[in-house]
């Protein structure tokens, strides 16, 4: 059977995000269990991480997820490997293929490289994207879902919810997969940050007749009657000094705490954070930290059993 890539969130239906869903759902209570037993379903297989760019989450997910299922796990530092002798990305995946590695979890700072690793390499092996550029985390915006499945009940119970997303958007990832996702679903998305964050007039156009995606720089305004709300870390790798310098303006205008978002959200709203979370600048620690309202700790339970499942549809169909 060929290989199955996961490199876009525009290249996923809406089936497509119920069956990984409904899938990690069921592989859920494992995690949390805390009893991690070795399950077959990817016995005999291998599973490489790859990660250009420093990762906790997503990587550390991958690998746990991958040795769950049975396989094999191979985690290609690039400060260890021949990258620093001068060998291309594409000859290191070429020898991992060659190896018969079956899956290549890949994470880099160009936009589109899983992409284009998997045009090459897609027909021999399953190239996974955990995130590249500014550009997708299709499996970020699926652990969210999940999150949220779990949180409102289903997936159908998600169309419709109003779906809050601060901070860095110009340099956000993330925001790129929950805008082809969300929308799918149903999701009424609205993105705020100050005008030094915020994408160009031209870009905001675009995004709203393709995602129906709205935009404010008015912190009150955006919180307005939302159920979800997700701060963003200020992607301080991936800004200049300048804008660096107006981290703690974007503080003072934007951060959330309990009396903000009580204010103005909806009874019952939760707040998610992809992470890592920078505390006291997006969002105060304990407003990240309060249970009843967080659901930062069972995203990442979620992203072990997303990841589970997107590893499986990848290599097993
Ligand atoms: C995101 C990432 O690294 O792209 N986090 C993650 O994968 N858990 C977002 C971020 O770094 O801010």
């Amino acid at each position: 059977m060929m290989p199955r890539s996961l490199v876009s969130s525009s290249d996923l239906s809406v089936d497509d995000i119920r069956l990984m869903t409904a899938n990690a759902r069921k592989l859920l209570p494992l995690i949390q269990s805390g009893t991690k037993k070795t399950l077959n379903h990817l016995s005999g297989r291998t599973v490489a991480t790859f990660f250009c760019e420093p990762s906790t989450r997503t990587r550390c997910s991958f690998e746990l997820a991958a040795k769950i299922l049975g396989a094999h796990t191979i985690d290609v530092s690039p400060e260890q490997s021949s990258l620093t002798k001068g060998e291309t990305i594409a000859d290191t995946i070429e020898t991992l293929v060659t190896m018969g590695v079956d899956a290549i979890v890949i994470r880099h700072t160009e936009d589109g490289l899983p992409q284009a690793m998997a045009e090459k390499y897609g027909k021999r092996i399953a190239i996974l994207n955990a995130g590249d550029g500014i550009t997708d985390h299709p499996t970020q915006g699926l652990l969210d879902i999940l999150t949220l499945i779990q949180q409102f009940g289903s997936l159908e119970a998600l169309q419709g919810k109003k779906m809050t997303i601060l901070g860095n958007i110009t340099h956000s990832r993330v925001v790129g997969s929950h805008l082809r996702l969300m929308q799918q679903l149903g999701v009424d998305i609205t993105l705020v940050a100050p005008d030094f964050f915020m994408p160009s007039v031209i870009e905001r156009e675009k995004w709203h007749a393709q995602y129906c995606v709205n935009f404010t720089e008015e912190f009150e305004e955006g919180l307005e009657n939302a159920d979800i709300v997700m701060p963003l870390r200020i992607q301080s790798e991936r800004i200049d000094e300048f804008e660096l310098s107006l981290m703690g303006r974007y503080a003072q205008g934007y951060q959330l705490n309990h009396l903000n978002v009580g204010m103005r959200c909806k009874p019952g709203f939760v707040i998610l954070h992809p992470g890592p979370v920078n505390y006291n600048i997006e969002i105060t620690e304990e407003l990240a930290n309060d249970p009843n309202i967080s659901r930062i700790r069972q995203q990442v339970a979620c992203g072990v059993a997303l990841r589970m499942a997107a590893l499986h549809w990848c290599i097993e169909g």
